[in-house]
């Protein structure tokens, strides 16, 4: 499974990379947002740098809510850098919107979606990737995994090629139950990743491991 991070916040991003296990970044106008940048010139910068840290796909999402302005927003997004994928909402005139870039081969991430009609809409549009909001659901007692289990089976029911990025993943165990259920890619907050890392016994036998090398006289 890839790990994509959630944030437009760059140390995140630098200190997710220097691990060594990151695939891609996604983004949303709130996280760009909570990182103070204002001005389209600043925001285009902004994806520039991150597209720097690196290698994988950078999901930029556009703000205008009618077929003409995706269109226009994302073909700038698009011609900005390699790396950009452009991430339309799951409405509509989104919908529409992702069937006219992958018709020109142009990347697309379909965000908010909460249900599988929904999921089954943005890959008959050609979408490169769907992203299920599980955090969300579960926020208003609705199992998330459940829906990326079951965007999983009619995916592969009909070999759809669409990707399903987990989104809104919150901490560690939303993170192995995609794994389990086989979702594509993850995307989460650098906290959910690290928290991977984390086991007592592997601290205790570590601490242990250092005492006992000291006996070695190395
Ligand atoms: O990728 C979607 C994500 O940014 C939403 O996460 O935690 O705001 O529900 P959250």
């Amino acid at each position: 499974m890839k790990f994509f991070i959630d944030t437009a916040n760059l140390q995140d991003i630098e200190e997710a990379q220097a691990l060594g296990v990151l695939d891609g970044v996604t983004t949303n106008p709130s996280l760009m947002a909570k990182e103070g940048i204002t001005g389209k010139q600043n925001i285009l910068n902004h994806y520039l740098a991150i597209c720097n840290i690196v290698e994988g796909d950078v999901s930029a999402e556009v703000i205008s809510t009618d077929f003409e302005g995706m269109v226009r927003e994302g073909e700038e997004l698009a011609a900005l850098h390699p790396q950009i994928v452009v991430k339309l909402p799951m409405i509509g005139d989104g919908v529409k919107a992702c069937k006219y870039f992958s018709s020109k081969g142009i990347r697309t991430n379909v965000t908010l979606v909460f249900s599988a009609g929904q999921a089954l809409l943005a890959a008959k549009a050609g979408a490169t990737y769907v992203s299920p909001f599980l955090g969300r659901l579960d926020d208003v007692s609705t199992d998330g995994m459940h829906l990326i289990s079951e965007i999983r089976e009619i995916y592969d029911n009909y070999g759809y090629q669409t990707q399903i990025l987990s989104a809104s993943v919150r901490h560690t165990m939303h993170i192995i139950n995609c794994a389990k259920i086989g979702s594509d890619i993850m995307t989460g907050p650098l906290s959910a990743i690290k928290g991977l890392l984390k086991h007592p016994l592997t601290d205790i036998g570590l601490k242990q491991f250092v005492e006992d090398a000291k006996k070695m006289n190395l």
